[in-house]
């Protein structure tokens, strides 16, 4: 049986898609391997949302010369082969597969090409395509990653993805309903659905609020989480649905960018500094207890330190539980790369800000994550911590929590006290372990 080799890189979105792939090509045999020595076929599942994200592919590409088998199919998939297309088979001579997100399902007939000698790019769209009736072939055993939407039909002006994974389509909800009742058959009982603005679901009949009740139902499933969504489609109804349904977590990812609303302009995000607060405030309001995680940009073209100082204040004022932060990249082809060239903002500028913005986000986590010790709070088992004899928890909140115990416990539900926390990590000593099922409730201890 032919072996393959699946390295993913990016969001959860590709983590998602190389599921695809995998259960697409053990419907034709193929064995999954860990490794990418003696595999029969290699694939780099990549991202093109930052520079970065493709320099480490190009990297490893060179590197993965020396471990491939002579006769090894090496593709690259995902964002940066849309992005780049028959570019990439010219830049490198082992590559022999481009593959763009819509076209995964013809993998097996493109590998057979490629075995005989032929080199291939399948960078169309198909706004058709949800890999209706493949099963994926899924990494994780407790929480199941479902795709709901693919897509995007924003335009902010930074952003790579509607160029490299086209315009919005949901999936027929039922559809969505039955995979869950499917991976919760299986033993998963946490789902995270899906979208580049995930709240934007709409099935034709259907909107994110009918999802969150449909799936949040399916008996069995204990927490059901999204990511990520958009601040701009978190309508009433959305939000009632998640106050309402019991298995949705209280945490949501909200990218807020800048806490500035020239540079939201600019980036054509279609919120202002306030509108964002607004929706922050109705979260909260609606949901206590609401782990608030965010994504922001430092260096925008046009950043002045009034934006920026903007962009902290917002930061201090929402008090987010954590942050992912990112340096502006410019993407060949998006509109933010056709602003004025003066108006990009010097490294030296941006990297200082950065390490201010990085130096705010993680104090006021600190302190929020401080005054936690002692409470108590439900957790989920899910792997093996890296260090020790701990295992790595979440609680429905987000928070990481470590515990003693062993792998025997991965996927239990237990209520643990926080013991400690480094500032963003805690630990966590068990006070009792949760019934199975059916739930006792959904929030607290
Ligand atoms: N440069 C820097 N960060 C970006 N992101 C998206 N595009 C860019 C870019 N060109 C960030 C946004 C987004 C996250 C997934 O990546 O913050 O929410
Ligand atoms: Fe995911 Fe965007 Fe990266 Fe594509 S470009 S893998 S959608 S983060």
């Amino acid at each position: 049986m032919p072996s393959v080799f699946i390295e993913t890189y990016g969001c959860q979105m590709n983590v998602s898609d190389s599921e695809l792939m995998l259960g697409t090509l053990a419907a034709e045999g193929y064995t999954a391997t860990d490794a990418p020595e003696g595999a029969d076929v290699v694939l780099l599942n990549t991202c093109a949302i930052r520079e970065h994200a493709e320099t480490r592919v190009i990297g490893r590409l060179t590197e993965l010369r020396r471990f491939l088998k002579r006769d090894a199919v090496l593709g690259v998939t995902g964002c940066m082969a849309q992005r780049l297309g028959p570019r990439l088979l010219e830049s490198d001579s082992r590559v022999s597969l481009v593959i763009g997100p819509d076209g995964y399902r013809a993998l097996p007939t493109l590998i057979e090409g490629a075995r005989r000698g032929e080199r291939m790019t399948a960078t169309d769209f198909d706004l058709e395509e949800h890999y209706e009736d493949v099963q994926a072939s899924r990494f994780d055993g407790v929480k199941a990653w479902i795709p709901v939407q693919r897509g995007c039909d924003y335009r902010c002006t930074y952003c790579i993805v509607p160029f490299t994974r086209g315009s919005e389509r949901s999936r027929q909800l039922e559809d969505v309903v039955r995979e869950t009742e499917a991976v919760v058959a299986k033993g998963l009982t946490e789902v995270v659905l899906l979208g580049q603005t995930v709240n934007s679901y709409h099935d034709g009949a259907r909107d994110f609020a009918d999802l969150l009740r449909a799936v949040g139902a399916v008996p069995g499933l204990r927490r059901l989480r999204f990511t990520s969504p958009h601040p701009n489609d978190f309508s009433d109804p959305v939000i009632a649905a998640m106050a309402e349904v019991d298995t949705v977590c209280e945490h949501v990812h909200l990218p807020m960018q800048s806490g500035s609303s020239r540079t939201l302009k600019r980036m054509l995000r279609r919120y202002t500094r306030e509108q964002y607060f607004d929706c922050v405030h109705r979260l909260r309001a609606a949901i206590p207890g609401l782990g608030l995680t965010t994504d922001i940009i430092v260096g925008f073209p046009g950043e002045t330190d009034e934006d920026f100082h903007e962009t902290l204040s917002a930061v201090r004022e929402v008090g987010f539980d954590d942050a992912f932060m990112f340096k502006f990249s410019a993407r060949e082809g998006t509109p933010a790369t056709r602003l004025p060239a003066e108006m990009t903002v010097p490294d030296d500028v941006v990297d200082a800000r950065f390490n201010e913005l990085l130096q705010t986000v993680r104090g006021i986590a600190r302190d929020r994550n401080f005054r936690r010790v002692g409470e108590r709070c439900e957790v989920l088992v899910e792997k093996e911590a890296r260090k020790g004899e701990l295992l790595q928890c979440r609680s429905r909140d987000f928070k990481t929590v470590l515990i003693p115990g062993d792998k025997a416990q991965i996927g239990h539900y237990y209520v643990v006290e926080l013991t400690g926390t480094t500032g963003s990590t805690f630990t966590g000593q068990v006070v009792r372990e949760r019934a199975p099922l059916p739930m006792a409730g959904s929030t607290g201890p």
